[in-house]
């Protein structure tokens, strides 16, 4: 798998854990989404009060389960992990809900996978904090309903537009996390660096955020993987060079584009024109699944202007065709 995946990854995990930020404190950039969410939280404190349902959304590896963790920390409060593909019955979810404490957070990675029949029981969940169960079977059947305690729902989505609006108007804070600025990356890189226990200089940090896709998880990641080669080489201090070598050996270009990025353009380039082209046709073009490219390929490339989602398909913008070496008036050759 590519190294500038933003999705997470197996051996992820563990590093993930000790770079994590802790507070708010720590968490960098995202300067609005915390302030709301600092607000909202030191005002539920002081009416002593859960705080409302909060939908965090965004590309992956941005800071969403970082997050989460961060506002029931804030909150002093427990919480319970879980995913909308893994919730698979009903009663699944009326375990979890009745043991949660009252104020624990209740976190719901990829809740846009939930199934439907457990989007319902969430409804009065959510809204009143009951349970209906159906107890029984057949004309005997019966509807129990129990109180559950004062939770907080905190759903994580990469997809906004894949969720049902009676689920979506049920939470009160709706926040999309953006990408980082170059400044942010870098500030997390050097962060994390000192988590590693390695040095790195200005320049080497500069290199390792411009090819991070500005994405937080994707700096970690690359910079892992300078450290090695710094190890390697026995070098105390990374600098740009080692940087360097380490991203050529990963094939990651200098804004952060890998082979899986060229090839989506270039074909859209070579066989469609540049497009308008269904997602579909690329993904069958380009032997990618259409999630891997809506989920991890795309986003970036939008975000950095070489893609344009239209009506009618994605298309090429003159900005990625000069990225890529052609000439967008004329495409059929290289300058
Ligand atoms: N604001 C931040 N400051 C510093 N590090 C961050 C920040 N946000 C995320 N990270 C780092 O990036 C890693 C990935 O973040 P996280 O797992 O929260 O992303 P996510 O949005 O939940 O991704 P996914 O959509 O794949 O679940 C974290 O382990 C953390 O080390
Ligand atoms: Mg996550």
């Amino acid at each position: 798998m590519a190294i500038t995946n933003s999705n997470e990854q197996v051996d992820d995990s563990k590093l993930d854990v000790t770079l994590r930020p802790q507070t708010f404190a720590d968490y960098i950039g995202q300067e609005k989404t915390k302030k709301n969410l600092h607000i909202l939280i030191q005002a539920a404190k002081k009416r002593n009060e859960s705080i409302e349902h909060v939908l965090l959304y965004g590309p992956a590896g941005l800071g969403k389960t970082t997050l989460s963790h961060i506002i029931a920390k804030e909150m002093g409060v427990g919480i319970k992990i879980t995913s909308g593909p893994a919730i698979e019955r009903v009663g699944d979810l009326g375990s979890i809900l009745t043991n949660l404490q009252d104020g624990d957070v209740l976190f719901i990675d990829e809740i846009h996978r939930l199934n439907k029949l457990i989007e319902e029981v969430l409804y009065p969940a959510m809204e009143d904090y009951k349970l209906d169960i159906i107890v029984g079977k057949g004309p005997s059947a019966r509807t129990l309903q129990l109180d559950l305690p004062k939770f907080t729902l905190i759903g994580a989505t990469t997809r906004l537009g894949s969720l049902s609006n009676p689920l979506r108007n049920r939470f009160g804070a709706i926040h999309r996390l953006e990408f980082y600025s170059p400044e942010e990356i870098k500030r997390i890189i050097q962060r994390s660096s000192k988590i590693l226990g390695v040095s790195i200089n200005e320049k080497g940090s500069e290199l390792v955020a411009s090819c991070s896709r500005q994405t937080p998880r994707i700096a970690n990641r690359i910079l892992k993987r300078v450290r090695d080669l710094a190890q390697i080489q026995n070098k105390d201090i990374i600098c740009d060079k080692i940087a360097k070598e380490t991203l050529d050996m990963l094939e990651v270009d200098h804004i952060g584009l890998e082979p899986a990025d060229r090839i989506i353009m270039e074909t859209m380039i070579q066989k469609f024109d540049g497009g308008p082209v269904g997602i579909q046709t690329i993904a069958a073009a380009t032997s990618e699944e259409v999630q891997t490219i809506e989920d991890v390929y795309e986003p970036y490339l939008i975000q950095i202007g070489f893609l344009m989602r239209t009506p009618r398909g994605r298309v090429v913008t003159e900005r990625g065709f000069r990225h890529l070496g052609y000439d967008p008036n004329n495409f059929t050759k290289k300058v």
